[in-house]
């Protein structure tokens, strides 16, 4: 075959990445498991470049130059791997699939090791960047073994979206990784959304700002350090008025918000590996509860005590709102980083936490300008505990801190949730405070369960009798 490249799975995701090779000069073998799909790729795009149509896998397999390359973009879980199974049967040794879907990297490493088991390279990539960044430019997360990254890197690289002319892609490291830092990203994504839906929230029940002129403030807000594509179309969403009733479409947009599961994945992981992921995980149950529609209904009545707000929330208002916005990003995105290196340590991929942030600068959904300060923040310190003993965000945190504390507070006050901002500030506190209540959990702990404690003033552990004289022995 004279194909580049192969792409299976032509849905919008698979067209555009497919039309975003051709484009770079690629030749291109489109296979979907129903023609209508290549057919109308083809129709519309064909001109775009030099693409191969493939009916079934045994013409995509041929139509591939060796060592064959093949980008797997349908839906994860069993859909993924019938198409992989499919592609082992008709590839050779030391051919290439690539898995570009929101795969759970659990997943990855099962797919990667039974692949080896055949002798076909397995690698599976984080894709983000949605629609149009599929097609103009996607940051790309490869895993497996750094010699496939040899063979698929440059071309991965080539697709992807550039900062300062860098590619946002680089090979993340060993089997699972590529996904599980795409899972994370994911994460950060639903955090990242939430707290903005909590600033359009409060600027909306407190300030009284309505759509049209809020998607002004997030303008406002996207010319600053909260630079980034989420803010932007914020602000898009915002402005949208609504042809059939003429206010504004969101107005009309049912408020309940759905997931697919990547969010959900990152706070299990979590749990796992024991890294608090505050943010992300009230992101989550956030999404939950607004679907929650029985108990949204029953909830109607409930009373909410006497409410407060301010009495002249203006410009000051905005602007705090603004920096408790700013001030729970960084949280989040310190959460997700800490959870991405436990991860690391476990599986020893290695992955360095600078290039992340490095590729993460464009084409995904959670580009920002921020993240520069994050690969600064990296490159400055490589063994960072938190992002947040980093001199630039400690002092960022520290002039976000007191408006942070009125938001929140206002928010209590007003009766409008906050749980984002909340749990993040409370994350906050949790680090700076010098001594936790923790001490009295394992005080209770060894009450109940001699599961014994250790002493702030000598080694070892200690157990109290509190069943019988209570005094201490050491365990
Ligand atoms: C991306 C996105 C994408 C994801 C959507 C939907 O990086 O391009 O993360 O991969 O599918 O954001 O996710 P939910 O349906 O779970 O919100």
């Amino acid at each position: 075959g004279t194909a580049d490249i192969g792409v299976t799975g032509l849905a919008v995701m698979g067209s555009n990445i497919a039309r975003n090779f051709a484009r770079r000069g690629y030749t291109v073998a489109v296979h979907n498991r129903s023609a209508g799909k290549t057919d109308l790729l083809l129709d519309e795009h064909g001109s775009e470049g030099s693409f191969i149509r493939t009916a079934t896998i045994e013409e995509f397999a041929a139509a591939l130059s060796s060592p064959r390359r093949a980008l797997v973009m349908v839906q994860a879980g069993a859909p993924t791997d019938a198409v992989i199974d499919a592609l082992a049967d008709a590839f050779d040794e030391g051919d290439i699939i690539i898995d570009g879907g929101n795969a759970l990297y659990t997943d990855t490493i099962r797919r990667e090791k039974a692949m080896a088991e055949r002798g076909i390279r397995f690698v599976g990539a984080g894709i983000s960047g949605g629609e149009e960044g599929a097609l103009e430019g996607p940051s790309i997360m490869p895993g497996g073994p750094a010699s496939s990254y040899e063979v698929v890197g440059p071309m991965l690289e080539s697709i992807s979206a550039k900062v300062d002319g860098t590619p946002c892609c680089t090979h993340i490291g060993e089997d699972g990784s590529g996904h599980f830092v795409k899972m994370v990203h994911n994460g950060i994504e639903y955090s990242d959304m939430q707290l903005i839906g909590e600033a359009y929230h409060l600027l909306r029940g407190v300030a009284g700002i309505e759509p049209g002129p809020m998607a002004e403030v997030f303008r406002d807000w996207n010319t600053g350090e909260l630079d980034s594509y989420l803010i932007e179309i914020t602000a898009e969403v915002l402005a949208q008025v609504d042809a059939a009733t003429g206010g504004p479409l969101i107005d009309v947009i049912v408020d309940r918000a759905g997931q697919k599961g990547t969010g959900r994945w990152t706070v299990k992981s979590a749990l796992d590996l024991g890294v608090p992921v505050t943010g992300i995980a009230e992101a989550v149950f956030a999404r939950a509860l607004s679907s929650s529609v029985p108990q949204r209904e029953a909830g109607q009545g409930l009373p909410s005590g006497s409410l407060s707000t301010p009495s002249e929330p203006g410009a000051d208002f905005a602007e705090d709102v603004r920096r408790a916005l700013y001030a729970s990003k960084i949280i989040a995105y310190a959460q997700g980083f800490d959870q991405i290196t436990a991860a690391s340590v476990e599986h020893g991929w290695d992955v360095a936490r600078g290039d992340l942030a490095t590729i993460w600068r464009g084409g995904c959904i959670i580009r920002a300008t921020f993240l520069d300060r994050i690969r600064e923040a990296y490159a400055q310190t490589p063994d960072l505990p938190t992002l947040l003993a980093a001199p630039y965000f400690a002092e960022a945190l520290a002039g976000c801190v007191d408006s942070w504390r009125r938001v929140v507070t206002t928010a209590v006050g007003a009766g409008i949730p906050a749980p984002g901002f909340s749990a993040a500030l409370a994350y906050y506190d949790g680090l700076r405070t010098e001594r936790l209540p923790a001490a009295l959990i394992q005080g209770q702990r060894d009450f109940f369960g001699a599961h014994t404690y250790l002493r702030t003033d000598s080694e070892g552990s200690y157990h109290t009798q509190w069943s019988g004289d209570r005094s201490e022995v050491r365990a």
